[in-house]
């Protein structure tokens, strides 16, 4: 078997066999293929496409490309949450709290983030003392104290899909369905938990911009954790403008306490209240999704999640105090405002353009190398569907670097699209696939 033969089979539009798939992504592990040869590969299956068949083989070898987490030590049914990816999305950090609050054990693995979208390893870096990295035994040691734990993802989970996203990020080879349910599914299946909740995003902030293959990609990746023996549930949920109103780092953190305080924007409570929910029941602590929310709301009122995020912010050497006190965050120098230019309503407010916005101000990467501004961010003060009047304060910008905030108001006023009808509004939560 060869590389040069697979990457013909595929390009004509072949079925790989499991073998082949095997050979591939060993082989690249392993440095025995060059990421010329990759990149060909990759193009053709983006091309191509894999059926169902080729997709599975291809998660399996990736699951098994690297470590596997076990988590047998913390007893419980460990709930495990994913999003495909938002501007804005600081779900994890309500969600986890609100879960572990109901008693469902919280052991997860988050990423960095790259370009537009955040990652919630960065926005908790932003508490002061916080650390990302816990040796295993100190991981297993706090879900079972505490009730959760969040920590970084290594580079030894699912050890393909490390290499591959970075070639895939460079290759125009990210938006294919069949790469994405296998990228994210290798980790998810990799990390130990026994269930796992996807949100899957849909609209113009995402990777799936049509909600027909957001809904797709969620069958699938449900379809693949079943088979591999976990409940798995996917909610289809809109991402074409930012949810809440903050974006960054420390701003999201802050936005994320206040959702536990009750005080958090409509769209992000829904949200974490339905995830939540969902998490709750998949974790065997309600019997029906409905009685999970209930559960969740509960923990929400009487400030049970919001004590579990101090004892879990304490748990990782951060400083709980930034609950009450948020001047302990990270602080922006130069804040600037975007402001309405006509009478309307904002029709459009687009999540990409305000994700890239953050990005130059300092909030985001563009290459790995690059160290980002924890302070950096966006606040945005009208979303789609709000009237707007001239003179109005569409978003603060701040951040360290003059240039660079002045640079994000000019895109973050781009983002917004004023017009004189009042616009219908997507629901938030699309669908829930089980
Ligand atoms: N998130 C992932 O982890 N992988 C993808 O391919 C896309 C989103």
């Amino acid at each position: 078997m060869t590389m040069y033969e697979i990457i013909a089979k595929k390009r004509d539009g072949h079925k790989l066999s499991q073998d082949e798939i095997e050979f591939f992504i060993d082989g690249y592990t392993n440095e025995r293929i060059m990421d010329y040869q990759a990149s060909a590969l990759l193009m053709a299956m983006f091309l191509r496409g894999l059926d169902e068949e080729e997709t599975f083989w291809l998660t399996d070898a990736m699951r098994r490309s690297g470590e596997t987490v076990d988590l047998s030590p913390i007893p419980g049914v460990k709930v495990d949450k994913h999003s495909t990816g938002g501007v804005g999305d600081k779900t994890t950090l309500i969600v986890a709290p609100l879960a572990a609050a109901c008693g469902v054990p919280i052991a997860k693995m988050s990423g960095r983030g790259l370009g537009f979208t955040g990652g919630t390893v960065d926005k908790m870096e932003s508490i002061p003392g916080f650390r990302t990295s816990l040796e295993p035994q100190e991981f297993l040691d706090l879900v079972n104290t505490v009730g959760m734990s969040v920590i970084g993802q290594t580079a030894h989970i699912a050890a393909a899909d490390k290499k591959l996203y970075a070639l895939r990020d460079v290759t125009a080879t990210v938006d294919n369905m069949s790469l994405i349910a296998s990228s994210i599914m290798s980790k998810k299946l990799a990390s130990g938990s026994d269930a796992i909740v996807l949100d899957v995003k849909t609209g113009g902030g995402a990777f799936m911009e049509k909600e027909e293959d957001a809904e797709a990609l969620g069958i699938l990746m449900v379809k693949m954790g079943k088979a591999s023996g976990k409940k798995t549930i996917a909610v289809i949920t809109d991402m074409n403008q930012p949810l809440g109103n903050a974006v960054g780092n420390s701003v999201e953190v802050i936005e994320a306490i206040e959702t536990l305080k009750g005080q958090g924007p409509e769209d992000i409570t829904e949200l974490a209240l339905t995830l939540s929910g969902l998490m709750i029941y998949a974790g065997e602590k309600a019997s029906t999704p409905a009685e999970g929310r209930t559960m969740a709301e509960e923990a929400l009122k009487s400030g049970r999640a919001l004590a579990k995020l101090g004892d879990f912010i304490e748990g990782q050497s951060g400083d709980r105090r930034v609950i009450d006190d948020y001047g302990l965050f990270p602080q922006a120098t130069i804040r600037r405002q975007a402001v309405a230019g006509e009478d309307g309503f904002v029709q459009r407010l687009e999540a990409r353009a305000i994700g890239m916005a953050s990005q130059h101000a300092g909030a985001g990467r563009a290459t790995k190398e690059d160290t980002i501004d924890l302070a950096a961010g966006i606040i945005l003060c009208k979303k789609t569907g709000d009237a707007v009047k001239k003179g109005d304060v569409l978003a603060e910008i701040f951040g360290n670097d003059e240039a660079k905030v002045d640079g994000a108001v000019k895109e973050a006023m781009k983002a917004f699209h004023i017009g004189l009808n009042e616009p219908e509004i997507e629901p938030l939560i699309k669908k829930i696939l089980m």
